[in-house]
């Protein structure tokens, strides 16, 4: 289902306040909570409210491990536009977050080792018992994660070449479509689709036409995230703009 909110900021702190109440909930049973995470401009108030819990009311993060979606091929963890840098940036160094628990798809991998790396990937997530909360932006493309038209409904952790629309979408922070890496390593629409929750983000009127194909729209893999109307427990949380197409 769908909630629009008046405004992004409001619908960010919901949505870090229920990620919260799992990690605690989690806590208390002892158990650790595998957060699937997302970057990009979409999740970045959620991430700064999370932090603003950390620190004013002792939410602790010493029993969450992550799964980011995503990271660009190639890409090294020092580079300022990685999802690596990025993370750390506006979430985790930041939290009581045990590095070891942290798992960003690694784009300085060796062109021979990716495959192999990606199943290994895939293997993690499900020997951690799978993903409880999986937080997810769009792109215009209907790319989830980066999982660009065409992507198949049973993908695993794999390489994608970006679509054109996803790099003239990235060019800005890389100062040009030129530099906008050609491919990245993604999770699957399969790994994304096994999350027991799902939270897709969306803001803006720029995001309008392709949540309303989202959410109203054929599921096809002419738009992967309409696999996510097929999910028993998946909410689009949008503003005003990104749901004004909505009939
Ligand atoms: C990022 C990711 C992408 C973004 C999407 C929207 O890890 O998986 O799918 O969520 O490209 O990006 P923003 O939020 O910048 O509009």
């Amino acid at each position: 289902h769908n909630v629009i909110f008046e405004d992004s900021n409001v619908a960010s702190v919901q949505v870090a306040q229920e990620i919260a109440d799992l990690i605690r909930k989690k806590q208390a049973l002892g158990q650790n909570c595998v957060l699937g995470l997302a970057t990009g401009s979409s999740p970045i108030k959620v991430y700064e409210e999370l932090v603003r819990m950390h620190k004013e009311e002792g939410l602790s993060f010493s029993n969450v491990i992550t799964f980011n979606l995503d990271e660009y091929l190639p890409m090294d963890k020092g580079n300022m536009q990685s999802y690596y840098y990025f993370m750390h940036e506006h979430l985790f160094n930041h939290v009581d977050i045990p590095e070891e628990n942290i798992n960003i798809p690694d784009g300085s991998i060796p062109q021979e080792d990716v495959v192999e790396y990606c199943l290994s990937y895939e293997k993690k997530i499900k020997d951690h018992g799978g993903i409880d909360f999986q937080l997810l932006g769009i792109g215009r493309t209907g790319h989830i994660g980066f999982n660009e038209p065409g992507s198949h409904y049973n993908s695993g952790t794999r390489i994608i070449t970006l679509d054109h629309i996803t790099r003239v979408d990235a060019a800005p922070s890389f100062l040009g479509i030129d530099n906008v890496p050609r491919k990245a390593i993604t999770m699957g629409i399969a790994t994304v689709r096994s999350a027991k929750r799902i939270v897709l983000l969306g803001w803006g009127n720029n995001k309008a036409k392709i949540i309303k194909k989202t959410i109203e729209g054929e599921i096809s893999s002419h738009v992967p995230a309409t696999y996510l109307q097929e999910h028993n427990n998946a909410t689009f949380v949008l503003d005003k703009g990104a749901g004004s197409e909505l009939t």
